[in-house]
């Protein structure tokens, strides 16, 4: 889909479809005020006679309106405009596109980036509306083996500004947005491919497969044998029961200073876990297809900030890996030494994500890094305390939890902080090793996040538990592509 942005009255746009909004109760928007008074009042005739309230979900769609150069006007319920917020706002971009698919038209002009959104400006809502458009948009059917067509498809999107003054950091805004969906779309497509295609062989194919089309990266996959050479023993006894060779993938973008310090994102690329020996029982095991959703994230990332061609250097490490019983395979009670030099004892052979982190992790050490964010669908816990909603946030640097956080709200993809006090630590306590790599039932995010920090302790560094929010669950399967939009808004917020 083609975006751009437009500013110019409604009665005077040459389009398939306009779209405005109606407040509650029975309420014109500014655009919609327009219409009205070019068409002789034909909005407020019907909105007189009850025909929409302005609820958010409501939707009408008219034809032939008077005074008007377009074929069709959508109205679309806005809510209290007191009280629209972010969320309100992308919910309702999101049944304007449903209701405009329905109707066949080729292009649209919107004007619900005019809405007043509390605490938001021109670009935040045109970013925000570019990308819920095509969030709303995405469908995943490469397994399908019939293309059934819709007869029309929306190729082209207008969204409008008020005034010409905002034209041209209104352009800026969509194609930054128009970045960042490609991102979401390539997390998206990663995630939702099934384990027997998404192998660790694939992330690598895949991440290489961006070095070629963006010249700003540089792409670099670590062989098993490489691992061994490191000692990376933890995460090489994660993939020892799969047939399916481990792989660690580094990707580099160099869009800063020569010798400025970057950000590393490293990202879990479990691409089955079916919990190896400690295996998982079989309902709904099929969705550990999605446990590589963090390295999804990070490729993602990278696409998107590759593409907008971002002033900030980036590293995107993906340790890559299947997670499978075999004889091969790791048993309860085996003890690693990690590429750190600390020994785990495995407790639990589906406590994995961890094992492979944490050698990525020290291998981050060589970038000397300015900061490190690792995401993760790491607990099953995350899920019980947030739900689907937040992705759950661990740090050792405070003003970096921060920056997340607010990267979070801005690009409404939100975390929220859980604590990672020193008194949870003991939680991994072993007689054997170390340390443990599980902590009993108690805040079981919380002592996975534990476990990270101690590979942590050179850098500033986050912990992004996605298990909530990745993908979601049901007859809408799906992966979100979460926290694509956070990452991507944080390091354009470092670049300034
Ligand atoms: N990939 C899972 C976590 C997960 C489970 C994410 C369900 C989303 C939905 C992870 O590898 C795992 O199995 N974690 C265990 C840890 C436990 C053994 C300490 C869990 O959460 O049960
Ligand atoms: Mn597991
Ligand atoms: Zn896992």
């Amino acid at each position: 889909m083609e975006f751009s942005i437009k500013s110019g009255s409604p009665e005077k746009q040459r389009t398939a479809c306009i779209i405005v909004g109606i407040h509650e109760p029975r309420k014109l928007s500014a655009a919609a005020k327009s219409i009205d008074a070019a068409s002789k009042k034909a909005l407020s005739n019907l909105i007189r006679r009850g025909d929409i309230e302005g609820k958010i979900g409501q939707s009408l769609l008219l034809h032939n309106v008077p005074g008007m150069l377009c074929d069709r006007v959508l109205l679309v319920g806005c809510g209290r405009e007191r009280d629209l917020d972010e969320l309100q706002y992308c919910k309702i971009i999101e049944n304007s596109i449903k209701a405009l698919n329905t109707t066949g038209s080729s292009d649209a002009v919107s004007y619900l980036s005019e809405l007043n959104v509390k605490g938001r400006d021109h670009n935040w809502k045109i970013s925000l509306g570019v990308e819920t458009i095509n969030h709303v948009l995405y469908q995943f059917k490469e397994f399908k083996s019939k293309n059934k067509r819709p007869r029309k498809t929306l190729k082209k999107f207008i969204l409008t500004v008020p005034s010409r003054r905002e034209l041209t950091s209104g352009d800026q805004a969509a194609k930054i947005a128009v970045s960042v969906s490609k991102g979401v779309k390539l997390s998206r497509d990663l995630g939702n491919r099934p384990a027997n295609i998404c192998t660790p062989t694939h992330l690598a194919t895949q991440a290489q497969q961006l070095a070629k089309t963006y010249k700003s990266l540089k792409v670099k996959v670590l062989e098993e044998a490489a691992m061994k050479k490191l000692e990376m023993n933890s995460l090489l006894s994660v993939s020892q029961g799969s047939a399916e060779p481990a792989k660690l993938i580094v990707m580099e973008h160099n869009g800063g200073k020569k010798n400025a310090k970057p950000i590393v994102l490293v990202g879990k690329g479990v691409t089955f876990d079916t919990g190896g020996i400690s295996i998982k029982p079989s309902p709904a095991m099929d969705e550990m297809k999605y446990d590589m959703c963090g390295a999804a994230s990070v490729i993602g990332t990278m696409c998107a900030i590759a593409d907008m061609g971002l002033a900030l250097n980036v590293v995107g490490v993906v340790p890559a890996v299947e997670n499978m019983p075999s004889s091969t395979a790791t048993k309860p009670g085996d003890i690693f030494t990690t590429m750190s030099g600390q020994t785990i004892e495995v407790l639990n052979t589906d406590a994995e994500g961890r094992l492979i982190l944490c050698d990525a992790l020290t291998y981050s050490e060589r970038f000397n890094p300015e900061a490190v964010v690792d995401i993760a669908t790491l607990t099953g816990a995350c899920v019980m305390a947030l739900g689907s909603h937040a992705t759950g946030l661990l740090s050792n640097h405070n003003p970096l939890a921060k920056d997340l956080l607010h990267a979070g709200e801005t690009s409404c993809d939100r975390a929220w902080q859980l604590p990672l006090w020193d008194e949870y630590q003991q939680q991994l306590d072993s007689p054997f090793a170390d340390f443990a790599n599980i902590g009993g039932r108690e805040a079981g995010t919380i002592t996975a996040a534990c476990f990270l920090s101690r590979f942590a302790k050179k850098f500033h560094w986050a912990h992004l538990d996605i298990a909530g929010t990745a993908w979601n669950s049901g007859k809408n399967k799906c992966a979100t592509g979460r926290p694509v939009p956070l990452l991507t808004r944080f390091l354009l917020d470092r670049a300034g």
